[in-house]
């Protein structure tokens, strides 16, 4: 399950199918032209006698939130990490699962030095003995990026040779929680821990271990360029900040779109150049399979942290997928609770006994709703993650507004 290997480029290519080159590199921000613009200042500012709890105050004051999908406010993760003796790690989340999400692969793919000073500074905020930096395989491209640039970094003294340490997943969604990637980083099979202990506290090989997403990291460092206004001046329907909605689905321009966290479905389709031709909209999932799906009369909702838990979902990653009335949403549900019966991890009963039995169920002509509910509550109490707990989010929600489909 677990690839415990470097990424050099030859690997790379290898495992992709040597010489044949299925990926083309973008045309990305260099190391040079990144610095030449005043990146790697700030960093390099800090590193000589900064002060890090200014800095999480700065973080704090912007609002910046955990943007791998949970939300945490991202300073008091800082706050949790130092509270515990070193040594301590940052570990990198790059294992973009959750299917329709691809704003951080847009970001790697574009600038990776924002991404990789807000790393450093992360790395310098709390110590860092060493990063781990755990990167979707699918993305081979962004590790020959990433690749490239960690070896300038290394080469123009910014860091020590394998300071960062660059680490390949291998295709498995629960990979991407927290605690089976740092089993994963450790060289074990991907199996998420019981919390608490947080990872704060017990991370990798133990020590205290501060996790944060790719798209985390890039805003770490715009807000120190360019201060906490760059998130905080934005403000629409009574929610401040900026989003990064990876939209796609029945749209005329699918892609990665920066736009008002306040922003509704109605708002997101507009920017992604409206409906795809011929279609209407039907339903939307906010943020990925885990969100399950809102129907089209809800398109007056902020799709924000925060804003869909009274309406039994969340924004998660920001990953919408619009669907049109060509679609079924019943068909939809299904799919993702098969994805979830594929990726769980097997660990627990509720979440592994629960998709295998879901899916089973949701085949038969008629839903049988009382079961279903009551699976679905067994599943949310007793699963021991994230996966298991939003799983049953696309059946109670399916359920509740597309009656006449099940
Ligand atoms: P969570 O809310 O349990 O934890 C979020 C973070 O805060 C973690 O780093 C956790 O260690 C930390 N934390 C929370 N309470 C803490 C405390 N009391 N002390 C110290 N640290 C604390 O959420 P979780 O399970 O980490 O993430 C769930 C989210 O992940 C969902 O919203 C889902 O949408 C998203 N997700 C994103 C994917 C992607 O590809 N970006 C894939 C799958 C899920
Ligand atoms: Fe594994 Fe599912 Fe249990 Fe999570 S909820 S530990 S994925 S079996």
């Amino acid at each position: 399950h677990n690839h415990i290997d470097h990424a050099t480029p030859e690997k790379v290519l290898a495992a992709i199918g040597a010489g044949d080159t299925h990926f083309r590199l973008p045309d990305y921000e260099t190391c040079e032209t990144y610095a030449a613009s005043g990146g790697y200042e700030a960093l390099l500012n800090l590193r000589q006698g900064g002060d890090w709890e200014a800095v999480q105050e700065q973080l704090l004051v912007a609002g910046l939130r955990g943007l791998g999908g949970a939300g945490f406010p991202s300073g008091k993760k800082w706050g949790f990490v130092h509270a515990n003796p070193g040594p301590r790690y940052l570990a990198v989340n790059g294992d973009e699962g959750e299917p329709g999400t691809f704003k951080d692969r847009w970001y790697l793919e574009r600038t990776p030095h924002l991404f990789l000073e807000g790393m450093l500074i992360a790395a310098w905020a709390v110590e860092a003995e060493k990063v781990f930096l755990y990167m979707r395989d699918e993305y081979p491209a962004v590790l020959e990026i990433l690749r490239r640039e960690i070896a300038a970094l290394e080469g123009a003294g910014l860091i020590a040779p394998g300071y960062v340490d660059l680490r390949r997943g291998a295709g498995a969604y629960i990979c991407g929680e927290e605690s089976a990637m740092i089993e994963s980083i450790e060289g074990k099979r991907g199996l998420p821990r019981h919390r608490p202990p947080y990872v704060a506290q017990v991370g990798v090989f133990g020590h205290p271990t501060l996790v944060h997403n790719v798209e985390t990291l890039h805003w770490i460092a715009r807000i120190c360029r360019e201060g906490p206004q760059v998130l905080n001046a934005t403000e629409k329907n009574g929610r401040k900040g900026l989003r990064s909605y990876s939209v796609s689905g029945r749209v005329a321009q699918p892609g990665m779109y920066l736009l008002p966290a306040g922003s509704t479905i109605t708002d997101i389709i507009a920017a992604a150049g409206g409906m795809a031709e011929g279609h209407v909209l039907k339903a939307y999932q906010p943020g990925g399979p885990s969100s399950g799906l809102l129907p089209a009369s809800m398109d007056d909702v902020p799709l924000d942290f925060d804003t869909l838990q009274p309406h039994g979902s969340f924004i998660g990653s920001a990953a919408v997928v619009v669907l049109s009335e060509h679609d079924s949403a019943r068909a939809a549900a299904l799919n993702m609770l098969r994805f979830f019966e594929d990726e769980s991890c097997g660990q627990c009963t509720p979440c592994r006994v629960g998709c295998e039995k879901a899916v089973k169920l949701m085949q038969e002509d008629r839903w049988d709703q009382g079961l279903l509910e009551e699976l679905s509550t067994a599943m949310v109490d007793a699963s021991i993650c994230g996966l298991g707990q939003a799983a049953p989010n696309p059946i109670r929600l399916v359920m509740k507004h597309f009656p006449d489909e099940i």
